[in-house]
């Protein structure tokens, strides 16, 4: 099957949503893909990059859902959605991108310094750093390293003057890995 008219319809009616920090869905999902891209990730990592918050895109609830204190959980719905389609390699990082803000508050300084402050906000309605014992508990998710990768992109996807390669750039890809 081809996904990609479906992802695109997506985008046509959810991408000029507010990501919520002067961005759009559209930008931030281009944005962190071609920050995957550059980095010369795996094609598997790029997609799951592409798509992290596609679970914004197939929810009716508020864009800026955050700010009145729910926690959207996005990640889940992403994920449910994606896995009717895609393996696990590319729906686990999505699952846990929330997780692994969660993660790296714990484990590096610098990068909760460095926390943008609506991240800070939903950082807190996520359950704020993990403890200890979740960290072991991540370590053992079998695509956490990519989901903590994701992640970087993630909160670097957020520029407000960079208009990155169209999702057209994407549509061999989001077709390609299609399970079979
Ligand atoms: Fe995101």
């Amino acid at each position: 099957m081809a996904l990609y008219p479906v992802i695109a319809d997506l985008f046509d009616r959810h991408g000029d949503e507010m990501y919520g920090e002067d961005v759009t869905q559209r930008q931030h999902a281009l944005q962190c893909a071609h920050w995957a891209r550059q980095e010369e990730a795996p094609d598997r990592l790029v997609l799951a990059a592409l798509l992290h918050d596609i679970g914004h895109m197939v929810s009716d609830l508020p864009e800026d859902a955050a700010h009145h204190g729910n926690d959207d959980l996005h990640e889940d719905l992403g994920d449910v959605w994606l896995r009717q389609y895609y393996d696990a390699d590319i729906t686990d990082p999505i699952r846990l991108h929330v997780a692994a803000k969660r993660y790296l508050t714990a484990v590096d300084e610098e990068y909760l310094e460095k926390l943008s402050a609506a991240s800070q906000l939903s950082l807190k309605l996520q359950g704020g750093p993990m403890s200890p014992e979740e960290i072991e508990e991540f370590r053992k998710e079998p695509h956490f390293e990519w989901a903590v990768r994701l992640r970087r992109w993630d909160d670097r996807g957020k520029d407000t003057d960079f208009t990155p390669p169209g999702l057209e750039s994407y549509e061999d890809l989001i077709n390609r890995e299609i399970r079979a």
